[in-house]
């Protein structure tokens, strides 16, 4: 209860700072919320998407310099110390490749979707790269056989984008969080001459997506193109996917050894993510710094989920490009998150991650909506920290 009435305090405190334009700069959440929030997703995350998601931001909150966004996980170091240990992550690592049937190419078997279980390929090849027991090549092989299916197995568009369904070609802006990020993280730790081919993968599914998803007449992305059915509705959370999967694999690009051979590249992630965030904070809720579930429907419900990752990319993007323009924005976006985590630790009014178009249930969850509010989190602190690296 005293926790929880300081924090309100410090609210307070910022919001009449900011009227005064004494400060742009809200306090964030406090140390206690983010054990309960944290604590709470490793609780609930199951489904395959849920895990890596989980695992990537855990990475960036507990272990920034082991994420994407530091110069220092370019390699990683081969030997975690008890202070720098990633516990959480290589466990979720560990229990994905043990649960893995032999047959199963995919990191998760019998999963409908393509991409969701190569998220979980990032822990996995961190789990090999720091891995004590060096005769021990399971890691090393269920992330190869990952890879393997995600770019020889998996149907693909006339163009070559990878499908996110294994039954027919379908495109999904989730699929961009999910597969990409891991392609490009699979040429750090692979490394030789296959690396740059990895990164350059990485980078034409982002844009093969986009060609198909992005609608520039409101600068947002549809949510499912092609196959049986399509979701052309502008889906917050499917943008916020899009533009933080764009992002992990632009970091990763630019912090490699390629760096100056994926200039080109760098500077058209740059302008896809930031068209993304012109369509996204343009439609914000003035009132309460929410947005809706379909951005740019006005009968949509508020969605505390998507509200959460799109401020982290806002964050992000203004640390590592020295680009405020959308800092104000994520500042009513962190806002709106902080008062919809309740007095337990769980996001309120989040969007149900299962169907897309209809609220979480009362007393459910969204697993995906825990792990956003540790990825603001993370970006809210790696730009109020300058920690840009
Ligand atoms: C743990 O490892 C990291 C990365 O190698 C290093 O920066 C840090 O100093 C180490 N901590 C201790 C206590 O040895
Ligand atoms: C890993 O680090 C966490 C956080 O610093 C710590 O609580 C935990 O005891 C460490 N685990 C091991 C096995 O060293
Ligand atoms: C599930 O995946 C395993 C491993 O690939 C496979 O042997 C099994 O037939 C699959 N089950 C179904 C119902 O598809
Ligand atoms: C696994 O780690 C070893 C170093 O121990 C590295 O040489 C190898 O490329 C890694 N495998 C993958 C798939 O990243
Ligand atoms: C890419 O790296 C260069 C050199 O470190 C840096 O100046 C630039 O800001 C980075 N760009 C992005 C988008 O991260
Ligand atoms: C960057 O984007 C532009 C415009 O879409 C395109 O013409 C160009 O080929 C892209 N560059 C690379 C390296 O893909
Ligand atoms: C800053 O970001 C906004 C939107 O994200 C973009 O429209 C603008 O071109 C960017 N400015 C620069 C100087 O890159
Ligand atoms: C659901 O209700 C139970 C009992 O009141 C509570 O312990 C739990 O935290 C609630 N779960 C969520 C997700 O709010």
């Amino acid at each position: 209860m005293k926790r929880r009435s300081r924090r309100l305090l410090s609210w307070i405190v910022w919001s009449f700072l900011v009227v005064t334009g004494s400060t742009t700069s809200p306090p964030g959440l406090d140390d206690a919320t983010v054990s309960q929030v944290r604590a709470n997703l490793l609780q609930v995350a199951s489904a395959s998407w849920e895990l890596g998601t989980a695992a990537e931001a855990l990475t960036e909150l507990s272990w920034p310099a082991l994420s994407v966004f530091r110069s220092t996980a370019f390699p990683p170091p081969t030997q975690l110390n008890a202070s720098l240990n990633a516990s959480d992550v290589l466990q979720i690592a560990s229990e994905t490749v043990q649960n893995k049937p032999f047959d199963s190419m995919a990191l998760v078997a019998n999963d409908s979707a393509v991409g969701d279980p190569a998220s979980i390929g990032n822990a996995v090849l961190l789990a090999n790269w720091t891995r004590t027991d060096l005769s021990d090549t399971s890691f090393s092989f269920a992330a190869g056989q990952q890879l393997d299916y995600l770019l020889n197995y998996a149907p693909r568009s006339a163009e070559g984008a990878i499908s996110q369904r294994w039954d027919q070609v379908q495109l999904w802006a989730d699929f961009i969080y999910m597969a990409p990020p891991f392609i490009a993280y699979f040429a750090i730790t692979q490394g030789g001459g296959g690396a740059l081919l990895l990164l350059q993968a990485a980078y034409d599914q982002c844009r093969l997506y986009r060609d198909q998803l992005f609608d520039s007449d409101v600068s947002l992305w549809r949510h499912v193109a092609l196959g049986t059915w399509q979701d052309n509705l502008h889906w917050a959370t499917g943008n916020g996917w899009a533009a933080a999967g764009m992002l992990r694999v632009m970091e990763t690009m630019n912090n490699s050894a390629y760096a100056n051979q994926l200039v080109a590249q760098t500077s058209n992630m740059t302008s896809w993510i930031n068209e993304i965030m012109t369509g996204v904070w343009t439609y914000q809720q003035q009132e309460s710094g929410a947005l809706l579930n379909i951005l740019d429907d006005p009968t949509s419900f508020v969605d505390s989920s998507s509200t959460a990752l799109l401020s982290s990319v806002a964050y992000r993007m203004a640390t590592l490009t020295n680009n405020n323009t959308y800092v104000t924005s994520a500042n009513k976006a962190l806002s709106f998150v902080s008062q919809n985590i309740n007095a337990n630790g769980w996001l309120q009014n989040t969007v149900d991650p299962y169907t897309f178009w209809t609220p979480t249930a009362a007393n459910g969850s969204s697993a995906e909506g825990q792990a956003f509010v540790l990825l603001m989190h993370a970006a809210w602190r790696d730009y109020t920290g300058g920690s840009a690296d």
